[in-house]
């Protein structure tokens, strides 16, 4: 299907779905900075692997690892759950192309968290590799709608259970490269 976008203003409507401002960049750039700098702190004297989580998650990867100055790994893996849709298909699909992790102190790194369910299917993936440790950066968490027990150790904002776009998040593909968050109205 063709995704039908009109721009206005104070919203954006795509295929027939309004979304409005929600977070500015200027926030999620402070925001994150505060992470990097709790991340600097845990991770002193150690070279931790950034495993990020393709595609939505390399906007934040990236603004993250901006403001690090200690040696990192970067790799990257791949899930899929949404399809074309706002809500979760409940089946995930991963695709991960790194290896060498047994022992190596990693750090997901993820755009939102809705039910949790992509983030304890790569963890469970994950472990297999025998990391030393595993935690979990998001930029964005819906914490109300999480239906099982994550420990979210590197959190941006905990927003309310609502489809939102741009920064890395898209609706029909559309929306990853906008600046700031847009939510559902
Ligand atoms: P979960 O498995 O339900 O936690 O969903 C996680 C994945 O679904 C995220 O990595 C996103 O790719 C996608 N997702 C969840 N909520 C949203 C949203 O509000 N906008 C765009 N993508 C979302
Ligand atoms: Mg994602």
């Amino acid at each position: 299907m063709e995704t039908s976008v009109r721009f206005s203003k104070n919203y954006l409507m795509i295929n027939g779905s309004k979304f409005v401002p929600f977070i500015k960049y200027r926030e999620i750039r402070s925001k994150v900075k505060e992470i990097a700098r709790q991340i600097q702190i845990d991770y002193k004297g150690k070279i931790p692997v950034f495993v990020v989580v393709l595609n939505g998650g390399i906007f934040f990867a990236t603004e993250l690892m901006k403001h690090l100055s200690i040696p990192l790994r970067v790799e990257t893996l791949k899930a899929k759950s949404y399809g074309n849709e706002m809500y979760t298909s409940g089946k995930v699909q991963l695709f991960l192309t790194c290896d060498d992790l047994e022992g190596r102190d990693l750090i997901i790194v993820e755009d939102i968290i809705d039910t949790g369910l992509t983030m304890k299917t790569i963890i469970s993936e994950l472990q297999k590799y025998k990391p030393n440790s595993i935690e979990i950066a998001t930029l964005l968490l819906k914490r109300s709608n999480l239906k099982t027990d994550l420990q979210v150790k590197y959190c941006g904002f905990e927003i309310p259970n609502k489809f939102v776009i741009g920064f890395g998040l898209d609706y029909a593909e559309f929306g990853r490269n906008l600046k700031g968050i847009y939510i559902l109205e």
